[in-house]
């Protein structure tokens, strides 16, 4: 990494403000349904409890919108993780002011603190610096471990390094290693394979990515766009007309790269999306008028699955179908399989692409599932992240 880490830094007894991105999923009743984000920052967590660091973590959960929202306080997190590294986590009922400098101040040797939900604050997301000079008054150090908010400019994540020394945190020091990686140094042949609903999401990706790989393979809701382009008629699926000149480029690109751009044979075609509606499997040159693209079919995932055990690199961002419901899963299972057992690297970008994963069981079987959606969205179109720009260079 470019710059600075946890490891780099004198942490020994200091008191160190982590960001963490402690946005899980909450289910109807408020109970966290998945805790993948928070497990994922016990690494830097327990490195700084070794140190006898004073570790105040802070987060955002969802979008309150710069108010208090009862529902998004932080406390379940807090129990949660206390829970997982069987220490007591004070949750504190806001994240600055007084009270807050108070607790901090009395924190002993290797204690913990995790402050109220940052987006309480409308100083977070308009990164104000009076919010973030108060936030930075709480630490010496400050270590950014939220990967999944580093393509925010937001207080916490790039106002904060303007008044301490700022760092990467060990879960942050692993996502963009992994990315630039696989995007700068990929053992190949490399694949990328690439769904998800909407084709105008993923036009960076595929346009920075077409450039590095040996193969693309298109399923998903997005893959009715390409077929169009390709003269299919594509019944009532989702056709972006904005973005057909975009994909005819990406044709031509990689047409001219020699790269082979690979769509489904076949597709499972529903009459509407609803889980009781008629199904049928068909070739994608007789997809019947009125009906939508709801999976990629059996011929599909036979090609994906035989170029994938080909390649030493995947890296896979979007579902091929509608997996949440099972009868249009089968595609988005396989290729979660096949990547399950690459004799290679695999690596998963965030968002609903982990959900799946973790959904059939196979998040340790990926050599890396990312914690971010956006923030490995914005790595994956080749961009740079303002969350990791604002740490202290590394050799500085
Ligand atoms: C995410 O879930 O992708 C991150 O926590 C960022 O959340 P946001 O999209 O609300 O900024």
């Amino acid at each position: 990494m470019r710059k600075q880490t946890i490891h780099d830094i004198d942490v020994r007894e200091k008191r160190v403000l982590v960001r963490t991105d402690y946005n899980v999923p909450l289910d109807d009743h408020g109970a966290i349904a998945d805790d993948a984000r928070i497990r994922a920052t016990l690494p830097t967590i327990h490195y700084l409890e070794e140190k006898g660091a004073r570790i105040v973590l802070c987060s955002h959960l969802d979008r309150p919108g710069g108010e208090v929202v009862e529902k998004l306080r932080l406390e379940p997190v807090a129990r949660r993780l206390s829970d997982l590294i069987d220490q007591p986590v004070p949750a504190l009922p806001d994240c600055i002011g007084p009270e807050v400098e108070k607790a901090v101040s009395e924190m002993k040797e290797g204690a913990l603190v995790l402050l109220e939900n940052l987006r309480f604050h409308p100083g977070e997301k308009a990164n104000e610096p009076a919010f973030a000079e108060q936030l930075s008054r709480l630490a010496e150090i400050f270590v950014n471990d939220a990967f999944g908010v580093c393509h925010r400019a937001h207080a916490s994540v790039v106002g904060v390094p303007h008044y301490l020394p700022a760092v990467a945190g060990i879960l942050l020091q692993k996502e963009v290693d992994v990315f630039s990686n696989v995007l700068e140094d990929p053992e190949r042949p490399f694949a990328a394979v690439s769904g998800g609903a909407k084709v105008s999401d993923k036009l960076g990706i595929l346009d920075n990515i077409i450039t590095k790989v040996d193969l693309l393979l298109i399923g998903g809701g997005m893959a009715a766009t390409f077929l169009k382009s390709r003269g299919y008629d594509v019944g009532a699926s989702r056709v972006e007309e904005a973005q057909m000149d975009s994909v005819k480029k990406l044709e031509e690109t990689a047409k001219f790269l020699s790269i082979n751009l690979v769509l489904p044979r076949d597709v499972v075609v529903a009459e509407t999306l609803e889980a009781d509606a008629r199904t049928r499997t068909v070739p994608v040159s007789e997809i019947p008028e009125g009906w939508v693209i709801a999976d990629i079919g059996p011929a599909a995932i036979e090609d994906f699955t035989r170029e994938i055990s080909r390649c030493r690199t995947v890296i896979w961002n979007g579902p091929m179908g509608v997996f949440e419901n099972p009868k249009f899963a089968a595609g988005t299972r396989q290729i979660a399989t096949a990547l399950a057992s690459l004799d290679g690297t695999a690596v998963i970008g965030g968002g609903s692409t982990a959900e799946a994963v973790a959904a059939f069981g196979l998040t340790d079987r990926m050599t890396h599932v990312s914690t971010g959606g956006g923030a490995a969205l914005t790595l994956l179109a080749g961009k740079s992240l303002p969350g990791v720009e604002a740490l202290l260079d590394a050799g500085a």
